[in-house]
């Protein structure tokens, strides 16, 4: 890949100077969905799929950027002083809103760079493509001036890229994943203070599998809209309990005391999103313990709960993807398996016995494709490292 993108670096922008190579990766959420903007855990890892760059510094304050992804949308250029926030969604903006947050946040970056880009990642699919490509860009300007920032930083500003210039608001958990991704490691972090602990994924009898239902995520207006809708229903659950009680976020409730108090929560709808996300985050909680000392059976089971929760009560999953997880409870050899990432769309993630794989991909590839017409992409998932300079 990196090859690839160098040869066209070279054709584009000239083969002189200190040039560079970089990648960072997209994610996929093991479990923990919706939490990350209520204050509580969440369970991805980075993945070895992502976005490659090379780049070179400029002296002057131009950016431009080549996406061999797509080609037809040439070269784009821009200066640093003229970056706006906008509701483009372009590959660019993404990345754009990064330097526009650090710029925004007094960080000196004393010039531009030319930069060409490839990506192994499917976009729109719920891998967290567009963190990918914030990082990437994070990663590129951070080494390139020696920047004084760390990766959570680097994190923190493709949040502010999400939010602030692009329209989305999600929470951190997909940027920091890509910054801080460890090699057959997840990451389990608590999103009300980053504070977060690399647990081992001892996987050597299965195999993590990304099932891609090719339903697009966020692509269009309206998943964008639906998500943001989500985290709004959210926070007016939080609203009506904080009348009763002191807390700062759904995070900080467990099981009972939520059965407790949701009564106090009025409308209906808002109560099975708060709901969600207070048992998804007790979920996570133990998913992680159950990992960590060994018990993959139940870490299996509260996936598949967590797609039902996901389903029923958070109301972002759809048709094709409820099939695929539905299915691939059926299938033999499946510890568990679940929609990933923000929904509407995108990919499952599930957990199969080694000897189990190639008849979990193919049966489940027929089965989805009879009631779907659809054919779905399978990925073996390899935990990789966080975004970095590539030697
Ligand atoms: C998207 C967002 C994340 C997170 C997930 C759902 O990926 O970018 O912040 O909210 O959805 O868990």
């Amino acid at each position: 890949m990196i090859e690839k993108a160098l040869e066209c670096f070279k054709e584009k922008f000239g083969d002189e100077g200190d040039i560079r190579c970089y990648f960072a990766p997209g994610r996929v959420n093991l479990i923990g969905e919706h939490t990350d903007y209520n204050g509580g855990h969440v369970f991805p890892c980075a993945l070895s799929m992502g976005n490659y760059g090379v780049a070179r510094k400029r002296d002057d304050r131009i950016l431009r950027w080549f996406n061999m992804t797509w080609p037809d949308e040439g070269v784009q250029e821009i200066s640093l002083d003229d970056l706006k926030p906008n509701d483009n969604g372009m590959w660019y903006d993404y990345q754009q809103g990064v330097i526009w947050a650090m710029l925004k946040a007094g960080i000196d970056i004393p010039g531009g760079y030319d930069m060409v880009m490839i990506a192994d990642l499917p976009a729109g699919s719920g891998l967290s493509a567009s963190a990918s490509i914030e990082e990437l860009a994070a990663v590129i300007v951070k080494d390139l001036y020696d920047l004084p920032i760390s990766m959570i930083d680097c994190a923190k500003f493709g949040q502010v890229s999400e939010n602030e210039y692009n329209g989305s608001n999600s929470g951190i958990m997909d940027q920091f994943a890509s910054a801080m991704g460890k090699k057959d490691h997840a990451i389990f972090l608590d999103t009300a203070d980053l504070s977060y602990e690399y647990v081992p994924l001892n996987l050597t009898n299965e195999k993590i599998v990304i099932t891609n239902s090719k339903v697009k995520h966020n692509l269009t207006e309206n998943s964008y809209n639906s998500y943001n809708q989500r985290r709004k229903e959210s926070e007016e659950a939080l609203a009506d309990l904080q009348r009763i009680m002191d807390i700062n976020s759904l995070g900080e409730l467990d099981e009972e005391e939520f059965d407790k108090q949701c009564e106090y929560i009025k409308s209906d709808v808002c109560r099975k999103r708060a709901k969600h996300a207070v048992y998804e985050n007790q979920r996570t909680i133990k998913a992680v313990k159950a990992l960590q000392s060994g018990d993959l059976e139940a870490f299996g089971k509260l996936m598949n709960e967590a797609h039902i929760s996901m389903s029923e009560d958070y109301g972002a999953s759809c048709e094709e993807v409820d099939i695929l997880a539905e299915e691939a409870w059926k299938l033999p050899g499946v510890i568990g398996s679940r929609i990933t990432g923000g929904g509407f769309g995108g990919c499952t993630v599930s957990i199969v016995k080694n000897e189990y794989v190639d008849n979990f991909t193919s049966t489940l590839g027929s089965v989805y494709k009879e009631r779907t017409g659809i054919d779905a992409e399978f990925y073996i998932a390899d935990a990789g490292d966080g975004a970095r300079r590539l030697k």
